[in-house]
């Protein structure tokens, strides 16, 4: 019945069979919305792929390369308790600026937002937060949109009213995010989110998985304070305990994450919290088992 679906699984079960059975065991516990939606999407996916000339197999393969770099940083990780990364600038020239790892790593990103059910269950509470602040908001902005799946959503929800801004340090990454958008009427931005200054202000500003990208995650929440309204609302994605080939800042558990939102004096008007292991929190935090923090955060 999820033709695309047992596809990607099956195709994966025969490169990495651990995962395969992982992903199996996911999507047997799965509801029938998580299914339904995430079928809609590999079919909406396949017609972009099939515009570049691509098809799922290739986004397979995309995947099948992210999860041998995280089990690579992975074991550095288990070794010395850090991430392999401490300098923005050797990130950027290893992966955002290099249209060989992009290329692969956002088609990764993109098909992992689906197939696991933590990365799902974030961007459907992304979805929910979006439909609560709709009447809110006039104007966009994305941060590190990567493959632009969550500038898809709100464009989807919020429609033609918004004025849409998407920024990216990654010239491909914004390429990608121009196919999934495909007609939308979307400004794209090529820049460093420290280095862009501009008077406007945003009622929505969406900051996914870059928080932990940066050497100084602080001064990104008061950077980006600045260019909210005054009842503008950030919506922050970020992860502990995840080695990944651009992670730079460790974050240990949701407290650390909590603590610097408060240092940059926002109020967390709703959060989730998700592992990629079925294990309580304070086993995950002891046994270092990744897990995504989202929040919806206001100005006090
Ligand atoms: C891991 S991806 C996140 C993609 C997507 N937002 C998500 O949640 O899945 C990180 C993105 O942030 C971008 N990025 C990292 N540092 C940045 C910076 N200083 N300024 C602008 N974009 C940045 C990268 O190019 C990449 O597209």
């Amino acid at each position: 019945m999820h033709h695309r679906l047992s596809f990607v699984i099956e195709t994966i079960s025969k490169k990495n069979i651990l995962h395969g059975k992982k992903l199996k065991n996911n999507f047997h516990n799965a509801d029938s919305d998580y299914l339904k939606k995430t079928e809609a999407f590999l079919v909406k996916y396949e017609h972009i792929l099939k515009k570049q000339h691509k098809d799922l197999d290739y986004a397979v393969t995309c995947y099948l390369q992210m999860l041998a770099d995280v089990h690579y940083e992975s074991v550095q990780f288990v070794k010395t308790g850090k991430y392999s990364n401490t300098c923005f600038a050797d990130v950027n020239k290893k992966v955002y600026s290099n249209p060989q790892v992009m290329e692969y790593y956002m088609h990764a990103l993109l098909l992992r937002q689906f197939l696991l059910p933590q990365n799902y269950a974030i961007l459907n509470f992304f979805d929910k937060t979006l439909r609560i602040k709709q009447a809110e908001v006039n104007n966009y902005l994305e941060v590190g949109g990567g493959h632009g799946l969550f500038i898809s959503n709100a464009v989807e929800v919020f429609g033609n009213q918004v004025a849409y801004d998407l920024l990216d340090i990654s010239k491909n990454a914004l390429e990608l995010a121009g196919s999934m958008l495909e007609n939308k009427n979307v400004n794209f931005i090529h820049a460093d989110i420290f280095e862009f200054n501009t008077p406007k202000k945003y009622d929505f500003i969406t900051l996914g998985e870059v928080l932990e990208h940066v050497e100084n995650p602080l001064d990104l929440l008061i950077k980006i304070k600045s260019m909210l309204t005054k009842n503008g609302t950030l919506f922050l994605t970020t992860i502990t305990n995840a080695p990944a080939i651009d992670h730079i800042y460790l974050f240990r558990n949701a407290d650390e994450i909590r603590n610097l939102i408060k240092e940059a004096a926002y109020t967390i008007e709703d959060e989730l919290c998700t592992w990629s292991e079925d294990v309580s929190p304070e086993k995950a935090e002891k046994f270092k088992v990744s897990m995504m923090y989202a929040g919806v955060l206001v100005i006090k």
